[in-house]
């Protein structure tokens, strides 16, 4: 269950939600009908319900068998092919799962920069361990994975031979083309599909998230579950439902000259969700001179930070507080100290969940009186069937958002601009003609 709680937003009247009426009405159409800007990529809509699919049976057998036969299982993807697996293990399972000891393989994310010194650290981490690798892309031709998957073939062949090292790696990628599909076809790699009508951003209910996060021990049935229900919820429910008025939020806080979101956690093991929701949100929004700029922060590390900013810096943005309202049963209590040289006696007995949730009302009040509004999404908690949902409530936030502001919610033209001007340095066949403009104007930097 998802609940939207924008109305201590002080500055947003119910008013403003009927302007964006006809606009909502229109979105929820394209959403409903498939029938706007790139609607060939709303496949993820209905994922969930794919859930006893032959597709999935063999997610969960390959992830048995990587589970059964592999410590580490290395992942090799970038944006849409990374970071929702990596926000679901690290929400889940804390960004310690690798040292947990706890019978779930460690899982390492690689392919998603260029850093030699990351990859060989995370090899040097594989010493003495049996590992596996997906490699995923679904274009099958991004540099970053490919870069690094080419090392990786390297090492697996030269560990475990040719036969096994193709039978240790996976390929997660198109059904049909690119480079990706070809090679693994060429060595016999196990492969999943990521479906045509399916865009990174929107993928982690597919193989892309599903199988990485089935290796390291989440619930994928409960996840996929949540997100199930939450699509259902959404659709019986009209236009009145959480993530249509979140998505109408969104417009309005832009149209008052907020440009700025900023994702709130006061959960440091959400850190990765920001990363994906600033990948869905930025990719699917930012274009043609338009769209909220999406951050994220971990409070209350961040008041430490950023805090100064959020409260009396330009008034640029907006709250999004992200809020597990199910309490955490393990959350460490304050014991009471006879000396009490810390000052500390009056927080005895309280847990610290109970310290954070005083310190998010304070914040919030406090942000307020500083003119910085924030809304709150309350969500279940930790537990995977209540992140499906959030995920699903987030995806089609974003869609609706994004046919509101009238862009297409599901293209990333501007990706390719940095791509074209790396490959002619690099110089990759085809990509000669605009070296020289390139190298004069850097010889100006
Ligand atoms: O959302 C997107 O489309 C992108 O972030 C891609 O996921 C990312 O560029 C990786 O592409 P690919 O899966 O083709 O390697």
């Amino acid at each position: 269950m998802i609940n939207f709680r924008y109305k201590q937003a002080e500055s947003i009247k119910e008013c403003d939600f009927s302007a964006f009426d006809g606009l909502l009405a229109q979105a929820d159409k394209y959403f409903r009908e498939k029938s706007g800007k790139g609607n060939d990529f709303l496949g993820w809509r209905d994922l969930g319900v794919r859930v006893d699919s032959e597709e999935y049976v063999r997610i969960k057998a390959c992830a048995e068998r990587i589970r059964k036969n592999s410590d580490v299982l290395l992942v090799v993807g970038i944006g849409g092919s990374y970071l929702g697996a990596r926000a679901v293990i690290e929400y889940l399972k804390t960004p310690y799962h690798n040292q947990l000891n706890d019978g779930n393989p460690e899982v390492y994310f690689l392919g998603n920069s260029f850093s030699g010194c990351e990859l060989n650290t995370v090899l040097k981490l594989c010493e003495g361990k049996r590992v596996s690798v997906n490699v995923i892309s679904k274009s099958g031709t991004t540099t970053e994975s490919a870069v690094a998957f080419r090392i990786l073939r390297e090492y697996m062949e030269s560990r475990y031979g040719k036969k096994e090292a193709a039978e240790r790696t996976v390929a997660t990628t198109d059904a049909n083309r690119g480079a990706l599909l070809s090679l693994a076809k060429q060595e016999g790699y196990e492969c999943f599909v990521i479906p045509d009508d399916v865009g990174g951003r929107f993928s982690v209910l597919t193989a892309v998230g599903l199988l990485p996060a089935a290796v390291a021990g989440v619930d994928t049935d409960a996840l996929l579950n949540g997100a199930c229900d939450m699509r259902d919820s959404i659709f019986a429910s009209g236009l009145d439902n959480a993530a249509y008025k979140y998505a109408v939020l969104r417009n309005i806080m832009l149209k008052m000259g907020k440009t700025n979101e900023l994702l709130v956690s006061y959960d440091p093991d959400f850190r990765f969700m920001g990363e994906w929701f600033k990948q869905l949100f930025g990719e699917s929004e930012g274009k043609d001179k338009k769209g909220l700029f999406p951050a994220s922060v971990t409070y209350s590390s961040d008041l430490h930070s950023l805090g100064q900013f959020v409260q009396d810096g330009s008034p640029i943005l907006f709250e999004t507080i992200v809020r597990a309202v199910n309490p955490d049963p393990e959350s460490p209590k304050i014991p009471f100290d006879e000396q009490n040289g810390d000052g500390l006696n009056f927080l005895t007995g309280m847990s610290m969940d109970d310290i954070n949730e005083k310190a998010m009302l304070g914040t919030l009040l406090a942000h307020r009186d500083g003119g910085t509004e924030s809304v709150i999404i309350d969500f279940g908690g930790k537990d995977a069937y209540s992140l499906g949902e959030l995920i699903y409530f987030f995806f089609a936030s974003c869609a609706v958002s994004g046919y509101i502001l009238e862009v297409n919610p599901f293209d990333q033209p501007g990706v390719e601009a940095y791509k074209k001007n790396m490959f002619a340095l690099l110089g990759k066949p085809g990509y000669e003609a605009g070296k020289e403009e390139l190298l004069k104007k850097i010889a100006s930097i």
